[in-house]
């Protein structure tokens, strides 16, 4: 395992192994990683002569500075644990100043409507602070492919809609046996709430099963109900919408795929996740 934290030296590192044949595999991560994190990292180790993994908690796609101070910041584990996977991943962990320079900035995009619902509505500039910090890593790394959860499927579309001459891969959500989905997140639950937040998956699994068989907007009123019959649970929204455009929808049109979003707090803790309908 190499560690980086300068761009430059990355980028003469990965010059060097490009000049060799190597393609080269990227996981862009905010570290305190976890098996859903090197379940990408493996898919990238499989197909990739080389892979890199980067470790930046990236301060513009914050909209709450709570959230960002108390964003865990685990190197040395997380350093620790990619070893045990592989002994060969360039771990790429910079500062704001080697991403940014010397003042933070987010670019403007045009996400095509990709942004309007979900973590796009009640996550102000969001996107544009991953957008812009991806396409940063993005032109640091200069990967053949990069590897991208489904468990941020908004992201993932829209990371998928910037114009990069990269091949963008998803991947499957990682879950705990009880259901919920992994997340750097969860570890700030107690063991009571995390079993409370099993019901997330639980009643996303429920849409699952019911959706040919009650209208969408009964469902979603039965589901938006039981989640919030438990006192530790705040539905914050749950949406069923096209993959494609990401637009809500009362209909579910055969031609189509669908997925169900929702973003619920836990004891205060945001947690989202999401499921594919057909
Ligand atoms: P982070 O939340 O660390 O996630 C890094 C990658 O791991 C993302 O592509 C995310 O979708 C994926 N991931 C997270 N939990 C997962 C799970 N349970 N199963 C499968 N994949 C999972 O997403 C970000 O960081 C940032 O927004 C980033 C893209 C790095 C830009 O800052």
């Amino acid at each position: 395992m190499k560690l980086f934290h300068k761009k430059l030296e990355l980028i003469d590192h990965l010059d060097h192994l490009r000049k060799l044949g190597s393609d080269i595999g990227f996981v862009p991560t905010m570290g305190a990683l976890h098996n859903g994190h090197l379940s990408l990292l493996k898919k990238s180790l499989l197909n990739n002569k080389v892979t890199v993994v980067s470790i930046f908690v990236n301060p513009t796609q914050f909209s709450s500075s709570t959230d960002l101070s108390t964003y865990p910041n685990k190197l040395k584990e997380d350093c620790s644990l990619l070893k045990t996977i592989s002994d060969e991943i360039l771990v790429f962990a910079p500062d704001s100043k080697e991403i940014y320079g010397d003042k933070m900035y987010v670019n403007s995009y045009d996400f095509k409507g990709l942004d309007d619902f979900m973590e796009g509505e009640f996550r102000n500039n969001h996107f544009e602070g991953v957008a812009t910090v991806v396409e940063l890593l993005l032109n640091v790394v200069n990967p053949d492919t990069a590897y991208f959860g489904e468990k941020d499927f908004q992201q993932l579309q829209i990371i998928k809609s910037l114009e990069t001459n990269i091949n963008i891969v998803g991947c499957k959500t990682q879950r705990e046996k009880s259901g919920l989905a992994l997340s750097s997140r969860n570890h700030k639950l107690s063991l009571k709430s995390k079993k409370i937040a099993s019901n997330i998956f639980k009643n996303l699994t429920f849409i699952k099963s019911n959706i040919s068989n009650h209208k969408i907007e009964e469902l979603t009123n039965i589901v938006s109900d039981k989640i919030n019959s438990f006192d530790q649970m705040n539905l914050e929204y749950l949406i069923i919408a096209d993959e494609d455009k990401l637009v809500p929808t009362d209909s579910i049109n055969l031609k189509k795929k669908y997925r169900a979003f929702i973003s619920v707090f836990v004891d205060g803790i945001r947690l989202i996740d999401n499921i594919a309908l057909n």
